[in-house]
């Protein structure tokens, strides 16, 4: 935003009537249709930490002259309180991105999204060397640019910012290849978002080449076009501080033959919507987080000592996996299986369950169990409306919640037997009034 005032106000185009809207409450900015009648409002932008760019001509500005600020601008820009600035729906020329990148040297201005932008030529990068950027955050979503490769001169030109750089997302851009030697720039990326791109197998092994990302904690491949697990696994092999890999929305395939470990740092994994008919194997060793939901799983018949949360939501699992080989779990969630009966007295130390639409098996000790963990409050936002009963027939459809587990009800040996004691001996004790009074009874009764 400051960038852009300042440009402008140096243009003289700040006179006429604008369309920014600024809240107070959330600091928040945002200017519709940059162009020279929507500037002079951007002055109500400067108390904001967000500011928003969306729809308007960037590319009328290449032609201007522009020189770099003098030193009281540069104070001005560096008392801004802006943290992040988005560009949406503009079509960016790559000259004058460098150009505000510049001007974004003096500012504090930490991340920098662009969503649905068209990047275009090619910008003049050589004056950037050697520039620190306070930029840790850089986003792009649904944008289109140049090829990137054979591009290695400017990126090592913009080395000093990149080397900084913390977070990198570049989602739904149809990617299909990264250079490995982009990899090697980003030195101190902890974060790359991948998602919702056409990466393959192949191209993600030159990728993440040797040197590439080093300390990449966090990798989202979510919704690429990824189908060998053990690919995968050999090409993250390389990070050795990858800690959570999301490989969700893709169909992934096992091959048997691989012996590929995953990077022991990983602690988070994320398989679901993976077209899963089995577990994978192997596993990470040290996982804490597993979320296989939506997949069509039958069994989970795994152990893991440090396991804490597992997601199997959505499958085809006629019981709950066994709790023993989880010492650690604190969250477990089943939604829309095929179970009949939760093992209560085993889930009722765990702090999260959730089973919702599961077929029930309403007997008297399952119903109990479940009814019994949702007094501890472990059952979550779904009981009482989505647990119902399968069977037996008579509770079919009924809520789990109103089938009634009293002891007159579910036992009723214990209750009987001591009943029908009673009304025997009150029976025997009659029996011989009567015959008493009567002893022509005795009698008639043989004769029956
Ligand atoms: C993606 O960006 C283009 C402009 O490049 C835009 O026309 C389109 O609507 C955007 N798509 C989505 C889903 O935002
Ligand atoms: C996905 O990968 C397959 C081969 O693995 C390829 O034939 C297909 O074109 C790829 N799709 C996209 C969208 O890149
Ligand atoms: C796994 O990815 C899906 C999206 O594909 C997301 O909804 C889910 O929250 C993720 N699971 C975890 C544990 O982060
Ligand atoms: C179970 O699946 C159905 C249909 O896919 C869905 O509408 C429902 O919300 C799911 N229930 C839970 C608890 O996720
Ligand atoms: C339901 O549970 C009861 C008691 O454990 C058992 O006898 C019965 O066969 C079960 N019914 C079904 C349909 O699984």
């Amino acid at each position: 935003m400051s960038v852009a005032v300042l440009l402008l106000l140096g243009l003289g185009l700040l006179e006429a009537e604008g369309r920014c809207f600024f809240s107070h409450a959330q600091k928040y900015c945002v200017c519709y249709n940059l162009s020279e009648e929507s500037l002079s409002s951007l002055i109500q932008c400067l108390p904001a930490s967000v500011v928003e760019f969306r729809g308007g001509e960037l590319e009328k500005y290449v032609a201007f002259p522009i020189s770099d600020p003098d030193p009281s601008t540069i104070e001005m820009l560096g008392s801004l309180v802006v943290r992040k600035i988005i560009f949406g729906e503009l079509l960016v020329p790559e000259i004058l991105l460098a150009w505000i990148l510049r001007f974004f040297s003096y500012t504090q201005v930490q991340e920098l999204v662009f969503e649905s932008c068209i990047f275009e030529g090619r910008g003049n990068w050589d004056e950037m060397a050697g520039q620190d950027l306070p930029i840790l955050s850089l986003h792009f979503h649904n944008v289109t640019s140049p090829p990137l490769m054979g591009r290695e001169q400017d990126f090592s030109s913009l080395s000093s910012w990149l080397e900084i750089l913390q977070e990198l997302a570049v989602t739904a851009s149809h990617v299909t290849s990264l250079p490995c030697v982009i990899g090697r720039v980003f030195k101190d990326l902890r974060s790359l978002d991948v998602a919702q791109n056409s990466l393959g197998d192949e191209s993600l092994m030159a990728t993440f080449c040797k040197g590439a990302f080093p300390q990449l904690q966090v990798l989202s491949l979510q919704r690429n076009n990824l189908t060998s697990y053990h690919r995968v696994c050999e090409s993250v092999q390389l990070l050795p501080e990858l800690q959570h890999l999301d490989l969700s929305q893709n169909k992934l395939k096992a091959d048997p033959s691989s012996s590929c470990q995953w990077p022991v740092s990983l602690r988070i994994f994320n398989l679901s919507s993976a077209g899963l008919d089995e577990v994978l194997t192997p596993l990470p060793p040290s996982l804490e987080v597993l979320d296989m939901s939506c997949n069509h799983l039958h069994a989970v018949d795994i152990s893991f000592s440090s396991l804490k949360k597992l997601f199997l939501s959505q499958n085809m699992l006629q019981a709950a996996p066994s709790i023993k080989n989880y010492p650690m779990l604190d969250t477990l969630h089943l939604d829309n299986n095929s179970i009949t009966e939760l093992p209560w007295n085993e889930v009722k130390h765990l702090q999260d369950v959730a089973a919702a639409d599961n077929p029930y098996n309403c007997s008297c000790s399952a119903a109990g169990g479940l009814q019994a963990l949702a007094t501890l409050g472990h059952l979550g936002q779904s009981w009482p409306q989505d647990y119902t009963c399968h069977s037996p027939p008579h509770y079919r459809g009924k809520l789990v919640k109103d089938v009634p587990v009293s002891v007159l009800h579910c036992n009723s040996a214990a209750v009987i037997a001591p009943v029908c004691i009673a009304l025997a001996l009150l029976g025997v004790a009659g029996g011989i009034c009567l015959l008493r009074s009567r002893p022509g009874l005795v009698r008639h009764c043989c004769r029956v």
